[in-house]
């Protein structure tokens, strides 16, 4: 039955690079540990739900989080005057192209709604679970030949110890299907102290919360109670304020359940048995049916055989570069971290499923970070968990937002929750370069997909976008083009409203954006709305200031500022993340090239994060500079830890995933070139093997 399923999941591949060969790779960077860290968790899960362990497996000495797609709390609302709802948030008006325009951006008369509306909802830790000793004095330091495997192949994370003179080893596992995780602990020690303890915790107002999240003290503010206690199951229903979740807690053998020790919301698991198996089941209901853990295990391991052996692969292993197996190694634990952080329902956050960034909000520009690169390496069953219902969902806020802006169409919020309200901001509220993302998510499936099932299932959301699109852009009468702002915010963030105009990324995105749009009915023998041809076609062209491109139109001292050369260097994406322009004047190379070295020189690269490297390197591909690209992906600041997880640095915490997710971009765009120049484009005397890309536009 095994080896049936096997062939036909494997019957699509051309065979450039096989499973076993794939399987080799791939254990190569199997992560090992033999004591925790103090950053990072190890993880197993599933995109939707993801577990974060110490070196015991669980979450003994380091309250590492267990996060969904779905746990997220309110505080309660405020109870000032005129602030206790938040219909009762109105905004601020800025004048725009002269009219007063309203935005969601906190106004000081209303500071207590505003503020309950930037932390609320926030993302829950739902629980964690460890090890007790029967004596509450136990520190990792009193555990001995600890050791750690993290499998890629088969999402199974193996830990042992020495407690005492006694072996305890554990498994802990993460159902593909659900919000599950399988551990299964063998240990003589269990008949004689060892135990687990289930504990919960209570919501914390920190915009960053990391390492860990929640407060575990606040044990008065929520509550948690035992319910529907068998032989071999329990629940434990937990609530905190309006929001209540529940924990199923499912055992094999004899075992039993109890709690809360007085003042807390601690429960207690012990066995009777040297093996105690059992699942842990999170869900927004009560539920009672969950798998076992065996089945759990299994599931997993047909799960990431199927996922390592459908998608593209790169195969460096024959390179015999330190600098190719360090880009190999990005590559792999990245592709792990991101299905088990980032393949959701709803965008993931930056710092995923592992902490709390942002109040464990997503932001939709980021998205295109986030999940392109599913699609770009052959996994659109990850892509199509969000997208594009998240745009069917959100439709109907974001074409409020733009009605009550006076503007046609969708305009598609920044930072965001599952409600598709987007956080009050002055960046939030004027940042536009979410908005063409719909268009580049539908292209790069309509590369894959070329018919009218991809054509349809983008239309509606395509013709929004396009429309808020063109009723944005601006015509300058004494110009006669077509402006973007002011005011607004550009990719980089440190520019001043109400003078920017015409970012150079903006504007290309906007034409790339409406070429899309317009192509799409064309394809579907339709006509062209006749304002997104008119704004396309007449857009401003592309700041030049001395032969480079600007920041933006009339950006002060472009280069000698350093205002002007920090944040994200975004002209970059222009030629590189971004496919050159369908329509329109051509990029000029020499601008292009004198550009890509003034950044080099110039560009504060050491205080960088994020997506920036990235950035750079598909830039230089597309310039036909490999090794310079190569460079990026392993700039000194462009970190990634012992398990892959990139290293936010001074600005972000850790992790910050849009750097692995450009990485796989770039990593992508080097595999599989990009239409006309199909690669692939590895650093000179890099022996490597590619499998399954589609070139990039
Ligand atoms: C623990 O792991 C580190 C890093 O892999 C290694 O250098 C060290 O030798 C290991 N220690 C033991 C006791 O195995
Ligand atoms: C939080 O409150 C807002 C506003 O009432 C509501 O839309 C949202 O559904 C609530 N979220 C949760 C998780 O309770
Ligand atoms: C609350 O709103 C009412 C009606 O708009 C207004 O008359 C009153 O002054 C407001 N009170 C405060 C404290 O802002
Ligand atoms: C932008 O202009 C508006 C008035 O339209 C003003 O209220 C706001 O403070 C200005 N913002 C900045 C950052 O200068
Ligand atoms: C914990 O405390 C008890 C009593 O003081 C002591 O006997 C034991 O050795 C301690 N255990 C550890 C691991 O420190
Ligand atoms: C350690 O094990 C011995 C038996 O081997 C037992 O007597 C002792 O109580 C144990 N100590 C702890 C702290 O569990
Ligand atoms: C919880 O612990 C934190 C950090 O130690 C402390 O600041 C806070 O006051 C404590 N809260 C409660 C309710 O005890
Ligand atoms: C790998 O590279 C090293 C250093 O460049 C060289 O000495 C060695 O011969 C190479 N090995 C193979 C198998 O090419
Ligand atoms: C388009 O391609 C997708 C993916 O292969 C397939 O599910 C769908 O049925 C196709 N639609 C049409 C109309 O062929
Ligand atoms: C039209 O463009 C010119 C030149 O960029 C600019 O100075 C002017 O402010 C713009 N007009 C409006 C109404 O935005």
């Amino acid at each position: 039955m095994r080896v049936l399923w096997l062939l036909v999941v494997l019957a699509p591949l051309s065979g450039a690079v096989s499973v076993s060969q794939r399987r080799k790779v791939v254990q190569s960077f199997n992560v090992r540990r033999n004591t925790s860290s103090s950053t990072t968790p190890l993880q197993v899960g599933n995109g939707n739900f993801a577990f974060g362990a110490d070196v015991t497996g669980l979450q003994t000495f380091q309250p590492y989080a267990i996060l969904s797609t779905w746990g997220w709390h309110n505080f309660s609302l405020p109870t000032t005057v005129n602030q206790t709802s938040v219909e009762d948030f109105t905004g601020l008006e800025w004048w725009t192209h002269g009219r007063l325009v309203t935005y969601a951006q906190p106004n000081p008369a209303e500071n207590d709604i505003s503020t309950w509306l930037i932390q609320n909802p926030q993302r829950t830790n739902l629980a964690n679970v460890g090890f007790t000793f029967g004596t509450s004095n136990v520190t990792e330091s009193n555990l001995e030949q600890k050791t750690q495997l993290l499998d890629m192949w088969s999402g199974k994370l193996s830990s042992s110890f020495v407690y005492n003179g006694s072996a305890v080893a554990v498994e802990t596992w993460a159902d593909p299907e659900s919000d599950t995780a399988a551990i299964i602990i063998e240990s003589e020690l269990l008949t004689t102290g060892l135990g687990l303890f289930l504990d919960f915790p209570y919501p914390d107002r920190n915009k960053f919360d990391a390492p860990f999240v929640g407060v575990w003290n606040a044990t008065s503010s929520h509550s948690t109670v035992l319910r529907d206690a068998s032989s071999h199951s329990a629940t434990i229903q937990h609530t905190m304020d309006q929001n209540t979740y529940f924990t199923n807690v499912a055992w094999e053998g004899r075992a039993a359940i109890a709690g809360p020790a007085d003042g807390t919301h601690r429960y207690f698991i012990t066995a009777e048995t040297n093996r105690l198996q059992l699942t842990l089941s999170f869900s927004p209901e009560p539920q009672t049916k969950t798998g076992t853990p065996q089945g759990i295990a299994s599931a997993s391991r047909d799960w990431w055989l199927s996922f390592w052996s459908s998608g593209a692969f790169i195969d460096l292993s024959a390179a015999n570069s330190t600098d190719a197996t360090e880009l190999q190694r990005r590559i792999i634990t990245s592709q792990y971290l991101l299905a088990v952080n980032s393949a959701s329902s709803n965008p993931p956050q930056e710092s995923g499923l592992v902490n709390n960034g942002w109040y464990g909000k997503f932001h939709l520009e980021m998205n295109l970070w986030h999940t392109l690169p599913f699609a770009r390496w052959g996994q659109f069953p990850l892509l199509w968990r969000s997208l594009p219902d998240l745009y069917e969902r959100f439709l109907a806020t974001s074409l409020e937002r733009a009605g009550t802006q006076g503007y046609a169409g969708a305009r598609w919020g920044k930072m965001t929750d599952p409600t598709g309200r987007s956080a009050p901001g002055e960046i939030n509220s004027l940042l536009i370069w979410q908005q063409p993302h719909p268009m580049y998510f539908a292209e790069t499936e309509y590369r894959s997909f070329p018919n009218a099932t991809t054509l349809q299932r983008w239309d509606g959301v395509l013709a929004a976008t396009a429309d808020f699109m063109a009723s944005f852009a601006f015509l300058n009468a004494s110009t006669g083009v077509y402006d973007l702002g002011p005011p607004m915010y550009p990719v980089a963030e440190n520019t001043p409203p109400n003078a920017t105009v015409n970012p150079t990324f903006e504007l290309a995105y906007w034409r790339f954006g409406l070429d899309v749009a317009a192509r799409w009915r064309a394809r579907q023998g339709r006509p062209v709305p006749p304002a997104w041809t008119a704004v396309r076609d007449g857009l401003a062209p592309l700041p030049v200031v001395d032969g480079t491109y600007a920041v933006y139109e009339g950006i002060p001292h472009m280069w000698t500022d350093r205002a002007t050369t920090s944040d994200h260097p975004a002209m970059a994406g222009i030629f590189g993340l971004l496919p050159p322009p369908a329509s329109g004047p051509p990029l000029d190379p020499a601008v292009l090239r004198a550009t890509a070295a003034k950044i080099k020189a110039v560009w504060p690269l050491d205080e960088s994060y994020g997506w920036d490297f990235a950035l750079l390197a598909m830039n230089s591909l597309r310039l036909g500079n490999v090794a310079q690209a190569a460079d990026y992906l392993l700039h000194p600041v462009f970190q990634f830890d012992d398990a892959g997880y990139p290293v936010g640095g001074a600005r972000v915490p850790t992790p910050y995933f849009p750097n692995s997710a450009s990485l796989l971009l770039a990593a992508a765009m080097m595999a599989g070139g990009w239409d006309g120049d199909e690669g692939p484009h590895f650093p000179a005397g890099w022996a490597v093997d590619v499998d399954g890309f589609v070139p990039a536009m």
